[in-house]
């Protein structure tokens, strides 16, 4: 089949450009290796950036958000000893929305049939072809039978293991890579959050957040060691270690329950620069990856696609080859002050084994400094929302 744009894997990042391409009447397909169930299963993060529901809004898909989606005012930084709450609002003049990743992924995949974006799923051996020209070909495998796409670009939307960064020579790039030596153990579970706003705690005995997807169900994460396995942590010992970690008043109002999901997930700050090679466009986990510290994940593959459509918009629609040309800097720049902003709070907030006392130290003058000053709670604050675009 030919198209102008054929985009690599349904997360969000593959689904909202669709969308966004389809708003502007530009063709595409979006290939995709999973069921939607299975992309379904994928329990992320859950809090949205302005930038992230004005695209739903954008798109008019964004009914359940604003029904459902559970608007945020501040959050809480705590160490052992005192909760610091950073008024987002009040700083930035902005809120977050809690809203979990998957029910904006179900939201734009329900979307797809009505608004005519053509989703393939189940395409095996993805593979792309010829991505230095203007000519670039996507092959992929369906019921045993080869086909093959011819378009004018690809956008590779495929998440950080997908093959589209992969197909960019190891010479044209370069990739910037910092692994954690640990992971974030999460339980979702259907029981009442213990506080209204989420916490991130630092305490002796490591990290430990309380997030939500609603006023019923509840997310929270521990920290645990990169050879920890889930089996380690039946439901009894992490609602213990919670309990501990979040501070007694926390724990006062934890109700437990029985997890409906619970899974580790390893700690990674990486970026691969540029985002274009050729014909293709890198958006997303695809070309950056950060530590789930500040939830920023889906919001920069928001970002990303949002100047990936301005870019294929400009090109298609007036001819303008330097929209494509700019769309790498537009979007990293944004990306690694997210990543930035990731790192940084992820220091803050664990303990590392390599760490002394020193560093410790550094950690409580930092928490110090923040708890104190209104500058230091309004950079935070401004990050957390969101940095504009
Ligand atoms: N062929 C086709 N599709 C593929 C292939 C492949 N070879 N490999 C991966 N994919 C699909 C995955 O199955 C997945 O559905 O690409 C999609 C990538 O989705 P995500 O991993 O969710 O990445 P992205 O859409 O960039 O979302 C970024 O969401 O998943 C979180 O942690 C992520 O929060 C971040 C944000
Ligand atoms: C979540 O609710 O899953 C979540 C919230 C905030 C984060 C990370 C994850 O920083």
């Amino acid at each position: 089949m030919k198209t102008q744009v054929c985009i690599v894997g349904a997360g969000p990042a593959g689904l909202l450009l669709g969308h966004l391409l389809r708003l502007q009447g530009i063709e595409c397909v979006v290939l995709e290796r999973r069921t939607p169930d299975y992309v379904l299963g994928r329990i992320r993060a859950g809090v949205l950036e302005n930038i992230t529901v004005s695209l739903m809004e954008r798109l008019g898909l964004d009914a359940r958000l604003k029904a459902e989606g559970l608007p945020h005012a501040g959050f809480n930084l705590a160490d052992g000893e005192r909760m610091i709450r950073i008024d987002i609002a009040e700083l930035t003049g902005q809120q977050v929305v809690v809203y979990g990743q998957t029910e904006l992924t179900r939201d734009l995949m329900d979307a797809c049939e009505e608004r005519d974006l053509e989703v393939v799923y189940g395409a095996e051996d993805v593979a792309l072809v010829d991505i230095e020209s203007d000519t670039p070909k996507v092959t992929y495998l369906r019921d045993g039978v080869r086909h093959r796409v011819e378009c004018r670009f690809i956008a590779g939307c495929d998440g950080f293991h997908g093959p589209s960064r992969q197909a960019i020579p190891a010479d044209r790039g370069q990739a910037y890579e910092k692994v954690y030596p640990f992971g974030w153990l999460g339980i979702l579970a259907e029981v009442p959050p213990c506080n209204h706003e989420l916490i991130y705690s630092n305490h002796e005995r490591g990290f430990a957040l309380a997030s939500m997807r609603s006023e019923a169900r509840s997310r929270y994460y521990v920290d645990v060691p990169l050879t920890d396995r889930v089996e380690d942590w039946d439901d009894e010992r992490l609602w213990d270690e919670l309990a501990v970690r979040l501070g007694p008043e926390a724990a006062a109002n934890i109700t437990r329950g029985p997890a409906l999901e619970k899974s580790i997930a390893p700690l990674r700050s990486y970026v691969f620069a540029p985002m274009r090679f050729g014909s293709l466009l890198l958006c997303g986990d695809a070309a950056h990856i950060v530590p789930p510290t500040g939830a920023k994940g889906l919001n920069l593959a928001a970002s990303d696609v949002y100047y990936a459509a301005e870019s294929l918009t400009g090109f298609f629609g007036r001819s303008d080859n330097d929209a494509v040309a700019g769309y790498s800097d537009k979007a990293l720049s944004r990306v690694w002050k997210a990543e930035r902003f990731s790192w940084s709070l992820t220091k803050l907030m664990h303990r590392f084994p390599e760490d002394g006392p020193f560093e410790r130290a550094m950690q409580k003058a930092e928490l110090d400094y923040i708890a104190s000053s209104r500058a230091a709670q309004t950079s935070i604050a401004e990050n957390y929302v969101g940095l504009p675009l």
